[in-house]
C-alpha cells in the first residue's frame, strides 16, 4: 500500500513509500501524483529514458516535466531522437540544460578539448563541468527527479532501490526500470513503437557522450564502451551518486 504522505524536506532525510512491488507505470503515476511539475524526467535518450518519456507522455503529454543535459560533445544520433521526440509527441517539452560557458572556456582553454583521456581527475572535471553543474541547476527547481537506472548495468547499480533519497543532492529519486532487464526495455520500445537511438542497432548499448562512448564486443559488459579506458568500479560521472 502506497502512503499518500511524503514528508519532504529539502536536504533532509524523507521517509518514503515502499514501491517495490509497483510496476514502472505505477511508480511514474505515484512520482506525478505526488509531486506535478516538480518531478523531472531527466533524459539522456537511452533505451531506458525513451521508455520513460513514453509513459510520461502517455500520463500527460502536456504537463510532465522532463530534462536532458546537453554536454555540448554527445552524438549526433542523440539529438535525431531528440528531434523524432518534437515529431511524435508535439506536445511534450523538453527542457534543455547547457554547461556555464565560462567554466567551458576556462577548461578547455586551460587543459584541452579531450582533456578526459588525460587521468581520472581530469575526466571528473569534464563531467563535472558538462554534466553536474547543469545538473544541479535543474534540480535546484525540484523536489524529486526520475531517471532511467536498471540494477543490472553495473556493479555499481546493484543497491539502487525505486524510490529513495538522493542524499547527494538532497531530493527524492525516481528510478521506475531499476528491476527491468534489457529485454524488457526493447519489448516496450517495439510493441510501442517508441523512437530510439540509433546507434543502439550498431553495438552501442549505453550511450553517453561521443568521445567517452564506443561500441562493445561479443560477449562484452553493457557499460564496457563507456568510458573504457577506466575500470568498472570507477564508471560514474557524479549523476548517480549515493551522498
Ligand atoms: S551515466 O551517469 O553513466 O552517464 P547513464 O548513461 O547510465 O548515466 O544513464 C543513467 C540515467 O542517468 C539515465 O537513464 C538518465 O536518467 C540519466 N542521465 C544520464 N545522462 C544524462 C543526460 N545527459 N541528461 C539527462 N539525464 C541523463
Ligand atoms: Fe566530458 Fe566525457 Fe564526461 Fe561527457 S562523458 S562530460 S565528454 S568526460
Amino acid at each position: 500500500m502506497v502512503s499518500d504522505e511524503l514528508t519532504k524536506l529539502k536536504g533532509e532525510k524523507m521517509s518514503l513509500p515502499d514501491l517495490e512491488s509497483k510496476n514502472a507505470q505505477e511508480v511514474l503515476e505515484y512520482a506525478i501524483k505526488q509531486h506535478g511539475n516538480k518531478v523531472g524526467l531527466a533524459t539522456s535518450f537511452g533505451a531506458e529514458d525513451v521508455v520513460l518519456m513514453d509513459m510520461m507522455a502517455k500520463i500527460d503529454e502536456g504537463n510532465v516535466n522532463i530534462f536532458t543535459l546537453d554536454t555540448g560533445r554527445l552524438p549526433y544520433e542523440t539529438y535525431q531522437v531528440f528531434e523524432e521526440f518534437r515529431k511524435k509527441y508535439p506536445a511534450l517539452t523538453i527542457n534543455t540544460l547547457y554547461p556555464e560557458t565560462k567554466a567551458v572556456q576556462e577548461m578547455v582553454t586551460g587543459k584541452g578539448p579531450d582533456l578526459f583521456y588525460n587521468s581520472i581527475e581530469a575526466r571528473k572535471e569534464c563531467c563535472g563541468v558538462r554534466k553536474i553543474e547543469p545538473l544541479k541547476r535543474a534540480l535546484a527547481q525540484l523536489d524529486a527527479w526520475v531517471t532511467g537506472l536498471r540494477r543490472e548495468q553495473s556493479v555499481t547499480r546493484t543497491e539502487v532501490a525505486k524510490v529513495e533519497n538522493d542524499e547527494g543532492f538532497g531530493l527524492i529519486k525516481f528510478n521506475p526500470l531499476i528491476d527491468w532487464s534489457e529485454k524488457d526495455v526493447w519489448d516496450y520500445i517495439k510493441e510501442n513503437e517508441v523512437p530510439y537511438n540509433a546507434l543502439h542497432d550498431q553495438n552501442y548499448p549505453s550511450i553517453g557522450c561521443a568521445p567517452c562512448t564506443r561500441a562493445v564486443k561479443e560477449g562484452e559488459d553493457i557499460r564496457a564502451g563507456r568510458w573504457w579506458w577506466e575500470t568498472p568500479d570507477q564508471k560514474e560521472c557524479g549523476l548517480h551518486v549515493k551522498n
